[in-house]
């Protein structure tokens, strides 16, 4: 999407957030507040991540032998989860035993906060159990999203994250670090020849230049 179009489809409310990053006096607020989450269309739609996971499960199984991503008892580590967990929800709800990430726009207060949990979160979990069936009530969901999830606000390349991982995911996120070389060695560090991975990246220009691979 070209840059014209980009801000034409904005909402107010992102409008508003871009703005006040921009603006001298409001630059150093919080990355994200309560009402500018949930208004928003992505980041209001929990289930978005159980759409790419299974879509791309759908593309990889009719390219490759793979075994599909498995959840169930697996120590789970997101590259950049975002400000809702990412996948850690559906990771936790589908049996991870811990689901790990680091993204510098984590704030620990905005996901437990209460209109997070009763818009948020119960929504999306409504949405898993339409997809993988009851397996959690829902009050069981948040007490071991709370014991389970351990996101970290830093660079995912100077996260405490250590020893062997079972599944590694990212969302757009790889095309947002540069340089990408400190992730790529702190991948190799936690990743062991079975941990299964997904890497998913939007090919749209982020660097600026002007061709989308020039340096990559
Ligand atoms: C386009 S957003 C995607 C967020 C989330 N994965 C999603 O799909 O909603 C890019 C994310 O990368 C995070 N990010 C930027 N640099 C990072 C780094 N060095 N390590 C981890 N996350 C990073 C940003 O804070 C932001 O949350």
């Amino acid at each position: 999407m070209g840059k014209p179009s980009y801000i034409l489809g904005l909402t107010p409310m992102e409008a508003w957030r871009i703005a006040r990053h921009t603006l001298p006096f409001t630059r150093n607020a919080p990355a994200w507040t309560v009402m500018e989450l949930m208004t928003s269309p992505k980041h209001s739609r929990g289930i978005r991540f159980a759409e790419l996971l299974l879509r791309q499960e759908a593309v990889a199984a009719r390219n490759m032998k793979r075994q599909p991503i498995s959840f169930e008892n697996r120590r789970v580590v997101e590259i950049g989860c975002g400000p809702l967990g990412g996948f850690g929800p559906m990771a936790i709800f589908c049996g991870a035993t811990q689901f790990e990430s680091a993204d510098p726009e984590w704030d620990d207060g905005l996901f437990f906060d209460p209109q997070v949990v009763e818009y948020y979160h119960r929504l999306h979990y409504a949405d898993l159990v339409s997809l993988f069936g009851k397996r959690l009530g829902f009050d069981e969901f948040i007490t071991t999203m709370r014991e389970r999830i351990l996101v970290k606000r830093t660079g995912f390349e100077k996260a405490p994250i250590e020893g062997q991982v079972d599944v590694v995911l990212s969302q757009s996120v790889l095309e947002h670090v540069f340089p990408v070389e400190d992730t790529i060695s702190k991948l190799s560090q936690i990743q062991h020849p079975r941990t299964q991975i997904l890497q998913l990246v939007e090919l749209g220009n982020h660097y600026p230049t002007a061709n989308p691979f020039e340096g990559l």
